[in-house]
């Protein structure tokens, strides 16, 4: 048996005994925490916690085997889950970040066959090695930044080969990365060029030949389409992940983003997971939400990178919903996967406050990708997915120090890293 007992934690952030699958409203305040504590793990998984003032942790310390490792006066918390990703990707797109400074906006970068497209035929040109090569790495980071967690889409692809090669290639990262892996095939994240007129047409590819194949390898957890203004129509999307549903594929969708999509309603009404993005959210989306099991999920880090309208988050959290914060790492529109930054944005620019924002990066996105048995608090039995602090000062330094990395180590079913 693997056993292992951090002492002097400062702060133990994120327990919960209540078994609630998210938080939602004024619940999303409820980020408890206990002071000068001690937590358990045994085989990978939290076992106990307590006060440092009680003798209990003596007992455990003296058992034959037991490792013990010093806070030294850092904090505990559970490890970022990032629901929302697109890691795997050849190359990088600094020239259009360039051509947006000039004054280019998203949508007219792809309509000269660039953005997506451009990524597109990168990953085309590229091995499965050399895009298991350039993952690797990003996944590294992003675990030093403290994600435990992390799902990630294809859509770079867009043939059936491509996307199958992308997928293969997420498959192999969950076989060699520590971290919590989630697979979405993301077909119709555009139209290729080759389709350019017959939309229809490559609408029908996804739903008769990349989803078959798809599941038939079994590589993928979700489904997701880019329904929004000049990408998918919501007749597009549905006509898709009915297709999903039949071969049991959940949806997390791309929705209101660039405009009032109807995303968002589709996704509700297909009993998607997530829908992601919705910066045109108004008082109908929100009603739209209310009841349902879908999560209304935030990407600060694209809406700070293309300079978007801001997703009403303080709105719809005061409207009784949940909200879950991710970081939308792609080369497009995130180029970074830093989730402590993301949780500054959170309460900085979307006016969370840090319980609300710690919620929404850890318990809200891990039931995003459908692991909020397993992941996303403190609590007994869950998985030792979490993050060790420097010391700081209080839980809500977390957010307001942004820019530096907090992080000390992360641990992944009880591993140190
Ligand atoms: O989530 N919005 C659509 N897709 C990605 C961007 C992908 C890209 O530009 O490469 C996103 O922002
Ligand atoms: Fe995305």
């Amino acid at each position: 048996m693997d056993m292992k007992l951090i002492l002097n934690i400062h702060y133990l952030g994120g327990l919960d005994t209540s078994g609630r699958r998210w938080a939602a409203g004024a619940d999303m305040q409820r980020f408890e925490v206990m002071e000068n504590t001690w937590l358990y793990i045994e085989d990978g998984r939290i076992r106990d916690y307590g006060s440092m003032l009680s003798e209990t942790w003596r007992e455990l310390a003296q058992r034959p085997g037991m490792k013990i490792i010093d806070a030294v006066g850092g904090s505990v918390f559970p490890a970022f889950c990032d629901s929302h990703t697109h890691l795997v990707y050849a190359g990088s797109r600094e020239k259009e970040y360039v051509d947006k400074i000039r004054g280019l906006s998203y949508e007219e970068i792809f309509r000269r066959g660039g953005g997506i497209l451009h990524s597109a035929r990168r990953l085309h040109e590229a091995s499965e090695d050399q895009l298991l090569a350039e993952a690797l790495p990003r996944l590294e980071e992003i675990r030093q930044y403290g994600t435990g967690a992390v799902e990630i889409k294809s859509g770079y692809g867009l043939t059936t080969e491509d996307e199958l090669k992308m997928l293969r290639v997420i498959r192999r990262l969950k076989e060699q990365s520590p971290l919590a892996l989630r697979a979405t095939f993301l077909g119709a994240h555009a139209v290729p060029l080759e389709y350019k007129g017959r939309q229809q047409e490559y609408v029908d590819l996804v739903i008769n030949e990349m989803i078959p194949k798809v599941v038939d390898e079994g590589l993928a957890d979700f489904i997701d389409v880019f329904c929004d203004q000049g990408f998918f129509t919501p007749e597009e999307t549905a006509r898709i992940l009915e297709a999903g549903a039949r071969y049991g594929l959940r949806p997390k969708l791309h929705a209101n983003e660039l405009g009032y999509s109807g995303g968002i309603q589709i996704g509700v009404k297909y009993a998607a997971l997530s829908v992601d993005h919705l910066e045109y959210t108004a008082d109908e989306e929100i009603e739209a939400l209310k009841g349902s099991s879908t999560m209304p999920t935030i990407l600060p880090g694209a809406a700070f990178f293309l300079n978007l309208v801001h997703a009403p988050a303080r709105k719809m959290i005061d409207a009784g919903l949940p909200v879950a914060f991710a970081s939308d790492f792609n080369p497009g529109s995130s180029p970074s996967g830093n989730m402590q930054l993301i949780l500054s944005m959170a309460c900085i620019q979307y006016r969370l406050l840090p319980e609300e924002a710690f919620n929404a990066v850890t318990l809200n996105t891990a039931y995003a990708m459908g692991l909020e048995n397993e992941l996303g608090t403190i609590s007994q039995g869950k998985k030792a997915n979490l993050i060790l602090t420097h010391p700081i000062p209080s839980i809500e330094f977390m957010p307001y120090a942004f820019g530096s990395n907090k992080v000390k180590t992360t641990l992944l079913d009880g591993v140190e890293y």
